[in-house]
């Protein structure tokens, strides 16, 4: 394998949910592989600061955008931004989102919205803003989509995040096909655990940190509850994987699905 993913030093990423985990190890990892420039859209706009400190890019090459990726107006004002500063786009990680869990018959439907809103409405606004400034680019490009292996399984109590998941996963084999005319591939990663702080929202998960007494312990045990492999990834790990789909040696893979769980959904 080449030592840099990305032929061209020019290549420009945008990674969404970019201050924190899976994200912001994809901005290191797309650093390492050679990218050129980098937008980073978060709504959490200190972890942005921490994320562009951590990278220590240089300012002209890191552009950083605090808002929710379901808000239309904001990514109009992102858009212009980043033709401003960069004049084009190559490649997407459409990858924040929001964890919840809680049993069907008593979830209450603002929290369903919430979910669907972060994980469904922002894969949607940050796509439809991708392929627009990709195809503007007109010289093609690559899009990953962060799902989950909860698309692919069925758990008691994860209703909200499991349909936002496997909407999103069917979303982009659209988007795969809408964009192939211009060149962009869209294919989805379905990991299944990983440690990053979005666990910390999860019910269940605080139980299991009470119960074993650290993070790290929770992780283990659930790891070893239901993933063949006996553990779960790390949000590096998962960084690696999204940028070999995002390079050229992935140029026929378009519309796949493909799950990162260690055999969770097997
Ligand atoms: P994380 O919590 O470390 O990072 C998520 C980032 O997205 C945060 O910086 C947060 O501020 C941002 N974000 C959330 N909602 C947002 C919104 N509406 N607008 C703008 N920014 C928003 O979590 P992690 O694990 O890195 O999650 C990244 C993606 O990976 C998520 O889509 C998640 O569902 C998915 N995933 C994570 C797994 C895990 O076990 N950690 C497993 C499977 C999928």
């Amino acid at each position: 394998m080449p030592a840099t993913l990305f032929e061209h030093s020019d290549r420009v990423a945008l990674i969404t949910g970019g201050a924190s985990g899976i994200g912001l190890a994809t901005a290191q990892r797309l650093i390492e592989a050679g990218i050129g420039g980098l937008i980073l859209v978060d709504q959490d706009e200190v972890g942005l600061r921490l994320a562009a400190q951590i990278l220590s890019l240089s300012p002209e090459l890191l552009l950083c955008r605090a808002h929710d990726v379901a808000d239309e107006a904001a990514w109009e004002l992102t858009r212009q931004a980043i033709q401003e500063d960069f004049g084009r786009l190559d490649y997407a990680v459409v990858n924040a989102g929001i964890a919840d869990g809680g049993a069907i018959v008593d979830y209450p439907l603002a929290a369903w919205r919430r979910v669907m809103s972060a994980n469904l409405d922002g894969a949607f606004l940050t796509l439809q803003n991708s392929l627009q400034l990709i195809a503007d680019a007109g010289r093609g490009g690559a899009i990953v989509v962060v799902a989950s292996a909860a698309a692919l399984k069925a758990e008691s109590g994860t209703a909200a995040y499991a349909a936002s998941k496997a909407g999103v996963a069917q979303l982009a084999r659209v988007a795969a096909r809408e964009g192939a005319a211009n060149g962009i591939r869209v294919n989805t990663v379905l990991p299944g655990g990983v440690k990053t702080p979005i666990w910390r929202a999860v019910p269940f998960f605080r139980e299991l940190v009470e119960q074993e007494g650290s993070e790290e312990a929770a992780f283990e045990a659930m790891a070893a509850l239901a993933t063949p492999l006996g553990r779960y990834a790390t949000a590096e790990e998962v960084a690696r994987q999204i940028a070999l789909l995002l390079a050229d040696d992935a140029a026929t893979m378009t519309g796949a699905a493909v799950a990162l769980d260690g055999g969770y959904s097997l």
